[in-house]
């Protein structure tokens, strides 16, 4: 029977990390689904129309290592206000999200819209300091030339955007357990994670 962990929360509070983690413990497929908006973005920023982008987006579209910039994060966040680009995403997730050895998604509304039903819910947070300090070292360990106060703006302009459209807003779902990965290392993270969502399986 398919079971779906639903994992939202904003720009790199280790959500991917812990998804990433907790599949593997589980032996879940996983789906980063900030990756379609970041194929999306990347396909308009090279001229592309956004409703066309999201209707036309292939499999491969989501391997290119070139969705991992600044600027195709920021091209992902604007094309995700528009209805008609996340409509067109919905299906796919939610194929994804049934597939029947288990599956974990992660991103801004799995538990909200995409998986309402999801039987775990989380939501991963950390201050905006935390995460641009994380992000930063990501960066640079990658050869990006940036700074932290200018990735801190981008990492709270992103959060502004992603918190405040009228669309499948970034919001916990009534129902998500939050975890904050402020003062947790990455070991500590994944434990709790796990820890939940074991809970949720024996039916706690
Ligand atoms: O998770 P990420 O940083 O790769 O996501 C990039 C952008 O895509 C994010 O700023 C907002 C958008 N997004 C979304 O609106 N809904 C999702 N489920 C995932 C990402």
């Amino acid at each position: 029977m398919s079971f779906t962990i639903a994992i939202d929360g904003p720009a790199a509070a280790g959500k991917g990390t812990i998804s990433k983690a907790v599949a593997a413990h589980f032996g879940f497929a996983h789906l980063d689904t900030g990756l379609l908006y970041r194929a999306v973005g990347a396909k308009v920023l090279a001229g592309a129309d956004p409703v066309v982008a999201a209707s036309t987006l292939a499999p491969s579209d989501l391997e290119d290592d070139s969705l991992r910039t600044p600027a195709v994060a920021g091209a992902a966040s604007e094309v995700a206000v528009h209805a008609a680009v996340r409509d067109a995403l919905v299906a796919f997730q939610r194929r994804f999200a049934a597939r029947p050895d288990g599956a974990v998604l992660d991103g801004r509304d799995i538990g909200t819209v995409i998986c309402p039903d999801a039987p775990v819910k989380l939501f991963v947070t950390a201050s905006p300091e935390t995460r641009a300090e994380r992000r930063f070292q990501e960066l640079i360990g990658k050869g990006h030339d940036v700074t932290l106060a200018g990735v801190l703006d981008d990492v709270k302009a992103r959060d502004d955007r992603d918190r405040n459209r009228e669309v499948a807003p970034l919001v916990p779902a009534d129902d998500a357990v939050t975890i904050d990965t402020s003062d947790l290392t990455i070991a500590q993270a994944v434990a709790r994670a796990v820890e939940i969502i074991d809970q949720h399986r024996k039916g706690g």
